[in-house]
């Protein structure tokens, strides 16, 4: 029996960044209510405009998750479109890396107010709404929320505490009815992924993208994770029948965090 979702309410962050648009994709053809809030409004705006066809079940929230006003405003302005909400997706965040010695104080405030502060609140704001409806919460960590990342401290930094900080509110939200988890992906096809190779390459892109494939274990068939793939589990993780999943970290990352 495949869920309904229709009159189900879905808030993502990071809305109009690659996962977060398979996402939605996702639970608007399956026929929910998808609210999208993104600090990049241009993004939320061509969305908005590519799935017109979806009429009044796309809200577009322009916020910037850093600030907790727009955390609060953002789950605001869902309910008062949709009356309700079920499942809350965390995935703004933003990547840096570099040598731990030559971090600067911008880079680390930066990150962890996206990743990691910005993931709090809205979990902070959802929570009423969300045991109305014994709703769920997912959090994108990463395979780096798992594992050391050499070059990637105050990301890892960041994710790791989004693994964590998803542990502990299991812990305390399964009383209420709430579950929530942590989605661990490793590399993703995705506007991140191609900021990180043109930033970080040193002026070789495919360089880059082939070290990072180089750690998978599929050898000459490795390839990236494609948003879709990230977004088909993570809808499937929604599902309110999967009652015993919570406080989990689950890896969607070809293997590449299971062991040597
Ligand atoms: N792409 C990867 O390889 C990868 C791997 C593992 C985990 N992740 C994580 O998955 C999540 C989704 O990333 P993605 O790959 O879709 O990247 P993306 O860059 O396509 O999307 C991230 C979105 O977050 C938004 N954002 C950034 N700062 C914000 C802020 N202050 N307030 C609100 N929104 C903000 C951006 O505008 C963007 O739309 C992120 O948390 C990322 O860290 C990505």
């Amino acid at each position: 029996m495949t869920v309904d979702w229709r009159g189900r309410t879905i808030l993502i962050t990071g809305g109009s960044g690659g996962m977060g648009r398979a996402t939605a994709d996702l639970f608007l053809e399956a026929g929910g209510n998808v609210a999208l809030a993104d600090i990049d409004a241009q993004r939320l705006a061509a969305y908005g405009e590519a799935n017109r066809a979806a009429g009044d079940r796309l809200l577009a929230v322009t916020a910037d998750v850093t600030r907790v006003a727009d955390c609060e405003r953002m789950v605001a302005a869902t309910l008062a479109r949709f009356g309700q909400l079920d499942v809350l997706i965390n995935a703004a965040g933003v990547w840096v890396e570099g040598p731990s010695d030559e971090a600067t104080e911008a880079e680390w405030d930066r990150t962890i107010d996206i990743n990691l502060k910005g993931t709090f609140f809205a979990c902070r704001y959802a929570i009423p709404a969300l045991e109305k409806t014994s709703g769920v919460i997912l959090n994108i960590a990463s395979d780096a929320g798992l594992l050391g990342n050499a070059g990637a401290a105050i990301y890892c930094a960041s994710k790791g505490g989004v693994v964590l900080l998803t542990k502990a509110m299991a812990r305390e939200l399964a009383p209420r009815g709430v579950r929530i988890n942590a989605i661990c992906p490793c590399d993703v096809e995705t506007p991140m992924l191609e900021f990180q190779a043109a930033t970080y390459g040193g002026g070789d892109p495919d360089g880059y993208r082939k070290r990072l494939l180089s750690i998978y274990p599929q050898g000459d068939r490795a390839r990236f994770v494609r948003p879709e793939e990230v977004a088909e589990f993570v809808f499937q993780m929604a599902s309110p029948k999967l009652a015993p999943v919570t406080g989990a970290a689950l890896s969607i990352d070809f293997g590449t965090t299971a062991g040597n």
